[in-house]
Formats: C-alpha cells, structure tokens, sequence
C-alpha cells in the first residue's frame, strides 16, 4: 500500500526527532512492503521566519490532503516575545482545530528497564504503571474567548473556558470506548466543585457511564489526581479530561514514565487522518546538537500506523525494536538519570533501533 504522510518538522529538536522516525518507516515499509511517500511543510517559528505566519495556509491544505501527519515540535525563544495570535504555539492550536482532532490520546506507561529514571520511589514503581490519558483537544479554555480590557483594578487580562454537551459527549464517548479496550477502568478528572463546565461534563461522563455497566467509572478532582499520579499510579487505567488539565497531567505522566522524550500522542477525529507527535517540546537548549531522544517521535510514528493505516504488526515490530533496545541498555541522554555513562546520540539510538526492525 501507499501511504502519504504530511511532515511537519518544526523547531528546535523537531528535525532530528521527525528524521529519525522517518528512517524507521523507510525501514518498516520495506520490510512489510508499504510506500510512506513524505511531504514537509513549515510550521512554528520556521514558518513564521520564512512567511510570517506560524500556520501557512499551504501547511493546513498539505495535512488536509495526506493520509496523516507526523510532527516534531514548535516554538522557542527566538519567538517567544510576539504577539499571542503569531506564536508557534498557535500554530499547533490551528492545525489541531483545522483537523478537527478533538482526541488526544497521550499514553504513559513505565517501561521496565527504565524504572531507574523514574523520580517516584522504588516501591511505587516496582509493579509498573501503564495508563492513557484521553485529553480533549479542539475545546476548553486554549481556544475560549480571551482578551485585554479595563477591570476593577485597572488593566487585566482574561481568558474563558467553555464546554458545549457535544463536546464533552463525543471526548467521552471515546474515552469509554478506549476503556472497553483496555482494563475497563476509567476516571474522568474535572474540577466540579468551582467549575460550571467541569459540572456538566460531570453530569455528561455519569449519564454516559451508563451506556457502559461495564466500564468501572470514578470521578476525581484535578488537584487530587495530581498527587494520586505520584502516589499511586497503578491505580489508572484510562483518563479522561480537558483540554488544559490533560496538558499538565500528561507532563506530570510522562515525567513519572522516567523521560518526557518517551511520551508519544496521537490527535485524532472522525476520520481516519490523525497528527502524530511526540508530548514533549522543540527543547531549544539541546536543539542541533544530535542529543535528542528520538523515541517519543518513532513510537508516534508507530500509532500512526496503529490509529491511521490499522497496520498493528507494523506498529508493534517498531515498539518491541524499541523495548529490547532500551532492555539491551543503550540510553540517550535524558534517560540517563544521574549516571555518568556516556549516552548515545540522538542518530547512534536510531541506528540501535533500524538495526532490531
Ligand atoms: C502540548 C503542548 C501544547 C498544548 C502547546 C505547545 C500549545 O504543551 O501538546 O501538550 O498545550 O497542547
Ligand atoms: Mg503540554
């Protein structure tokens, strides 16, 4: 088969990181006879530089007509001073709402060889965790009215949060659905006891749960689910939540998994097209300089395969390369925890993973 794949670099690490996924796929597809034909295109602070908008119009009409997406990162500190509507990061917004990706699904699990670089205590972490966060994407307070005025002190700021039924209906109805894949446990993370629009995707997540006897379903504030991922994350299976809580809990997620540079995300919606990319950011510090972890990216690339083109032996012949490269003790930097080994670069891990493929 032919698959095109829109390529959406970005910035900082996010060359290095997409090129190492794209070696994996060329690998994949020749050895399961598969063509992933790659189309880049600008978008961050690279787009803003050469045509003045985070998001050309050129970028959104490329993903519009590919068969999926695969993005690195956006932003950095050469933009970081523009105005809020040109920011990279708006672009990243754009190209979710453009594609109408209301699900994100960002999965965290611990793997075993790299409990070490976990910061929870060995005793939480000895038995493994593995849990999906399912985070509303296109809704919430990141695309709500938000703006400048006078207020009662002078000068301030705003920005709103808003939830319509049909929002919240269609997030949970995949998060129900994704529990009943998986251990049929699912916890919806809200703040219903200040916030009207966590009140109605409360109301919204209870009439659903109905529809899924199955499903074991609890709620849980979003303060609390912060200090119970740290003490205790073995006790999810799958969360569902909005669109600002699932950022910051799926950061705190993936920090407990040992690396941010893990994490891997697929943005989906009704179709079959979905965005893929890695959770963590164009991590400017390090960018350019071949020390970047690449995996969050490949295992994206991986659920593209999964979610996008249903090739799941693909898909796992890419995570099990990776499992038995991590098994085998070969680390970059970040998973390196306190040790002073020398880790690997960002091009040296990719070859260790082409070469288990
Ligand atoms: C993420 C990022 C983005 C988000 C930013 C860069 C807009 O933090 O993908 O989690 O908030 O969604
Ligand atoms: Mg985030």
């Amino acid at each position: 088969m032919n698959y095109n794949i829109a390529l959406l670099k970005g910035d900082g690490i996010g060359p290095e990181i997409v090129d190492s996924a794209v070696k994996v796929l060329e690998k994949i597809g020749a050895k399961y006879n598969h063509t992933f034909n790659f189309t880049p295109y600008l978008i961050g602070g690279c787009a803003i530089d050469a045509t003045g908008a985070p998001l050309p119009e050129e970028t959104v009409k490329g993903c519009l007509a590919s068969d999926s997406v695969l993005l690195g990162a956006v932003g950095g500190p050469k933009w970081d001073t523009l105005p809020g509507n040109l920011r990279p990061e708006k672009a990243l917004l754009g190209i979710r709402a453009a594609l109408e990706l209301f699900t994100n699904l960002r999965p965290a699990k611990l793997y075993p060889a790299l409990k070490g670089a976990s910061p929870l205590r060995a005793d939480i972490v000895e038995k493994g965790f593995d849990l999906m966060i399912v985070r509303e994407l296109t809704g919430g307070i990141y695309f709500g009215e938000r703006g400048r005025r006078d207020g009662k002190y002078g000068p301030e700021a705003y920005d709103t949060e808003a939830y319509s039924r049909m929002e919240i209906e269609r997030i949970g109805r995949v998060a129900f659905e994704t529990a009943m894949k998986r251990d049929k446990k699912l916890v919806s993370i809200d703040k219903a006891n200040v916030l009207e629009t966590s009140r109605l995707w409360r109301e919204i997540m209870h009439e659903m749960s109905k529809e899924y006897p199955e499903v074991e379903y609890s709620d849980m504030l979003v303060d609390n689910a912060a200090m119970q991922l740290v003490k205790n994350p073995r006790q999810f299976d799958v969360i569902v939540t909005s669109n600002m809580f699932g950022d910051i809990l799926s950061d705190e997620a993936s920090q407990i998994t040992g690396s941010i540079g893990m994490l891997a995300s697929s943005s989906l919606g009704n179709t079959k097209r979905g965005l893929y990319e890695p959770i963590h950011g164009s991590a400017p510090d390090i960018a350019g300089q071949n020390k970047a972890n690449p995996i969050a990216t490949i295992l994206s690339a991986a659920m593209m395969l999964r979610y996008s083109f249903d090739l799941s032996e693909e898909a796992k012949c890419i995570e099990d390369a990776v499992d038995r490269v991590l098994e085998k003790g070969y680390r970059t930097a970040d998973l390196l925890g306190g040790s002073n080994e020398t880790p690997l670069t960002c091009t040296e891990i990719t070859e260790k993973i082409l070469e288990e493929l």
